[in-house]
């Protein structure tokens, strides 16, 4: 299938807007199939909300359990999608956070409040870890202190320990991740907890950025916890990942409100305890939505698994095509060989120049992935294994 290329500029201008509109939609929804590497669900939408997506202005500006002035916000939602959230993974009664932009302001928000309560505060994070770590750390000041992974792309607690012991005395900010961008490892968030514990340093934070395997996974049973129970300090999800809010926006998480030197704000009536100021009304209202409606967490645990079982076919095409890729339970991310040369349609795999990935996110159809295999066979794969990942994940039998 040939995608039109977007309307050059002047052609835009003599099409009445409804037709440009359509136009420009029909593109967006055919071009979906080639975002493989891309992990954002699409499979759920809101036209209930689409009147008020579209015409109201809502604005959450500070902190959502202050009103502010105005009365045109959706906070009492923002809370209670916190406290949803919070519950799901192990937050109590005082869980505070916040509905952001997205998994880095989280992150953001996360290593400034380290970096406030602890001015030497030095931040650790993988390899592996999102670019939001390392943007964080510049922000604030702080060093930042990589970590090399182990074989399979989790923060090696071994060179943790070795790390935090050189910087003994100093508090700890350590960001974990719950499925890294590339191969969707899993950090082990218990173990980080306690080997600080076995450390001495109670000087910490353990912000675990679970912007996209963090919903899926804790609504598997039996699996071992990395929120807060197993000792992280914040958590962040993303909403256009898994939850498939079609906005980009994330949720932050603690289990109590941190202490913030953000104040009352006299102009907006609200305390300044957000990264940004004027904050989307919208994505709250899609987050509640997907949170509430068509059968809750269930069904959402049900997409999971749905996606899990494409990953398995997805996989098993390319071994049967004999194309280098690796897939592990429960992953949504299977990693696999770039092909040598160009494909013949558009395909994005992301990655580098050796690894790319198939993340198969809710909304990713199975006839894409066979008309990817399609185009795949008969191509020469480069050279060398795809990087692989594990998780401490027990598949049930
Ligand atoms: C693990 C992880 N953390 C954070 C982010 C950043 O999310 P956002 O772009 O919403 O800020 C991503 C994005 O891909 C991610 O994969």
């Amino acid at each position: 299938m040939t995608v039109p290329a977007m309307l050059p500029a002047d052609a835009q201008q003599q099409l009445p807007l409804n037709v440009l509109a359509a136009l420009e939609g029909s593109r967006w929804a055919a071009d979906r199939r080639y975002h493989l590497a891309f992990p954002g669900a699409t499979d759920r939408t809101y036209p209930d909300l689409a009147a008020i997506l579209t015409g109201q202005l809502l604005n959450n500006v500070g902190d959502p359990w202050t009103d502010g002035h105005g009365r045109n916000h959706s906070k009492s939602y923002e809370i209670d999608v916190v406290r949803r959230l919070g519950a799901l993974f192990g937050a109590g009664e005082q869980v505070w956070g916040y509905v952001a932009s997205g998994a880095t302001e989280g992150t953001i928000h996360a290593i400034d409040e380290a970096a406030t309560a602890y001015p030497d505060v030095v931040v650790y994070a993988s390899t592996a870890a999102h670019y939001s770590a390392a943007k964080a750390a510049r922000l604030v000041r702080a060093p930042l202190v990589q970590i090399r992974t182990d074989a399979h792309g989790r923060i090696s607690l071994d060179e943790l320990r070795a790390q935090l012991l050189c910087f003994r005395g100093r508090p700890a900010a350590i960001v974990a991740t719950v499925g890294t961008t590339e191969t969707e490892a899993v950090d082990d968030v218990a173990g980080i907890a306690g080997l600080c514990d076995d450390l001495g340093i109670s000087r910490r934070r353990i912000h675990v950025d679970a912007a996209l395997a963090g919903i899926p996974l804790a609504l598997l049973p039996d699996q071992p916890r990395f929120g807060f129970t197993a000792g992280a300090t914040s958590l962040v999800i993303s909403g256009h990942k898994y939850l498939s809010t079609l906005m980009p926006c994330a949720v932050l998480l603690y289990p109590r409100r941190p202490d913030h030197p953000g104040g009352e704000v006299a102009y907006i009536g609200a305390t300044d305890t957000t990264i940004a100021g004027s904050r989307s009304g919208h994505t709250p209202l899609l987050l509640h939505w997907s949170l509430t409606t068509g059968g809750g967490l269930e069904t959402h645990h049900q997409r999971a698994e749905q996606a899990r079982r494409l990953a398995a076919y997805t996989h098993d095409r390319l071994r049967h095509l004999g194309w280098p890729s690796h897939w592990e339970w429960p992953a949504f991310t299977i990693t696999l060989a770039q092909p040598a040369a160009p494909l013949p349609q558009p395909w994005v795999l992301g990655g580098d120049q050796h690894t790319g990935r198939i993340i198969c996110m809710p909304g990713l159809r199975q006839e894409w992935i066979d008309e990817f295999c399609t185009d795949l066979a008969g191509q020469t794969p480069h050279p060398g294994v795809p990087r692989q990942r594990r998780r401490n994940h027990r598949r049930p039998a």
